[in-house]
């Protein structure tokens, strides 16, 4: 005859044990977003702000297509503005302080663009 006293906390240790990984990782892993370093009050960016925060990728990759593959220097936004299609003229003229803005969030994300290599980053009051 097996001890039914020890059955159900036996059955309670395995569960809990069996999923600790995925509860101890979901209360220490908790995503913080970073404290980002925006251009002056009243200035906008090329497409509202939620947009960029999610597209601002592929917003870069149509940019150089554009300016590349198509020749066009001009990109007309949603709102009907044109803007000068330039990473360094355009993008980090408003976003100068990279460190504080791009830099931290990518950091934040591991995500390390390696666009530097080749184009200009500001450099700030350094
Ligand atoms: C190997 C070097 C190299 C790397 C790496 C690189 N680029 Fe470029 N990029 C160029 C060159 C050269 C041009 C052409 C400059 C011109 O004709 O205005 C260009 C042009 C562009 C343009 C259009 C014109 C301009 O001045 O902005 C965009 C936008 C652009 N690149 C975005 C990016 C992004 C985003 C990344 C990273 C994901 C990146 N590039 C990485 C070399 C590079
Ligand atoms: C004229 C100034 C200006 C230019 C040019 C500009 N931005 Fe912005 N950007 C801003 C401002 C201001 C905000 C905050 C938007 C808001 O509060 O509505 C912003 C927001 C953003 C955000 C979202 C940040 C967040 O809240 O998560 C990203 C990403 C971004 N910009 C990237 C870019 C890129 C990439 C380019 C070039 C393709 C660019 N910006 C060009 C001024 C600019
Ligand atoms: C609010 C957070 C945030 C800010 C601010 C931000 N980025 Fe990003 N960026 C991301 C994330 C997250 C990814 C990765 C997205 C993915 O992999 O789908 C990314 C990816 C990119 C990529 C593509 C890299 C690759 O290897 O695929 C480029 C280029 C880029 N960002 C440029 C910029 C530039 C330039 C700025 C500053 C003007 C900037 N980002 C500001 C969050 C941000």
């Amino acid at each position: 005859m097996f001890n039914a006293k020890y059955i159900w906390p036996g059955i309670v240790l395995f569960v809990v044990l069996f999923t600790a990984p995925f509860w101890l990782n979901a209360n220490t892993k908790t995503y913080v977003r970073p404290e980002i370093a925006l251009p002056e009050k009243g200035a906008e960016c090329i497409e509202p702000r939620a947009f960029m925060a999610a597209e601002h990728m592929q917003l870069l990759d149509t940019w150089r297509d554009m300016a590349l593959r198509e020749e066009k220097r001009v990109y007309v936004s949603s709102s009907g503005k044109e803007w000068a299609i330039s990473l360094q003229n355009t993008c980090m003229t408003c976003h100068s302080n990279k460190v504080d803005f791009c830099d931290k969030c990518h950091d934040s994300n591991s995500v390390d663009p390696y666009c530097w290599d080749c184009h200009v980053e500001p450099r700030g009051n350094k």
